[in-house]
């Protein structure tokens, strides 16, 4: 169940992308201030490509150096493939900005297995985060999409590895073109000082009402609950249009 308040509704993706962009500068000053450096994972579709873009124009802004990228999930397809999350945030972000390649955590798909690949993703976020055993890493940001299922990053209505208790990235196979995948659990997700979910367009507005008025939905969505963190929706009006008595604005 989303907490009403961190819901912020806008006239069109633009409109979210300025806002993500007004967050953005916030969480990171905060995080660089408090520790030196921010860390943030990202997500691919369609929906966050404008948010990307106003970041890369937002280059003088922001710390980049500073700044820790890594992926919230990958399909697992090479980095040039259409389909690629890397290589989709690389064309309208990174490609743009002056970020070191050090900074740039990526998910490995070229010669290696799908588990061999989630395994040396969950070393490198225990090596950047510098912690072993069960500890748990803390993003300060985490950007997440919603599929029209319900699904964000790669966890999908009823599969395993919603239950996932111990990996930090796993490996997963679903319907859903590419079919394999390998996302951050809902270990790591939960973990997270800020999440930003980005919705928009009609087709998003059936699953938005499941998720904001069904204080029962199980959705992957639905078990995104922060241990300390805030959960913050950023919507366009087409995806808010099932909803009743939405504020407009931010
Ligand atoms: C992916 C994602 C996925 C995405 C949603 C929403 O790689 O497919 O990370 O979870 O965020 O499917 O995608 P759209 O923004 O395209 O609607």
């Amino acid at each position: 169940m989303i907490n009403e308040g961190n819901i912020f509704v806008f006239d069109n993706n633009e409109g979210v992308a300025d806002y993500v962009v007004t967050q953005w500068v916030e969480i990171s000053a905060q995080a660089i201030a408090e520790k030196g450096s921010f860390s943030a994972a990202l997500s691919g579709g369609k929906t966050p490509v404008e948010s990307y873009k106003r970041l890369a124009a937002s280059e003088n802004i922001l710390s980049w150096d500073r700044t820790h990228l890594f992926l919230a999930d990958e399909r697992f397809v090479p980095p040039s493939h259409r389909e690629s999350n890397y290589g989709l945030i690389k064309e309208h972000l990174l490609s743009h900005v002056k970020i070191p390649d050090e900074n740039v955590h990526r998910i490995q798909t070229e010669e290696i297995t799908l588990e061999q690949s989630a395994r040396r993703y969950e070393e490198d976020i225990r090596r950047f985060f510098c912690i072993e055993g069960g500890s748990v890493p803390q993003f300060d940001l985490i950007m997440l999409g919603i599929g029209e299922d319900g699904h964000t990053a790669s966890l999908f209505p009823g599969k395993s590895s919603l239950k996932e208790r111990t990996r930090l990235a796993i490996p997963v196979t679903t319907e859903k073109f590419p079919g394999e995948r390998i996302t951050l659990t809902l270990l790591v997700i939960n973990n997270a000082r800020k999440i930003i979910f980005l919705v928009s367009g009609r087709d998003k507005a059936k699953v938005l009402k499941e998720i904001v008025e069904d204080k029962k939905s199980s959705l992957p969505v639905s078990r995104v609950h922060l241990k300390q963190g805030i959960v913050y929706f950023m919507i366009d009006k087409p995806a808010v249009s099932l909803l009743s008595g939405r504020k407009m604005g931010q």
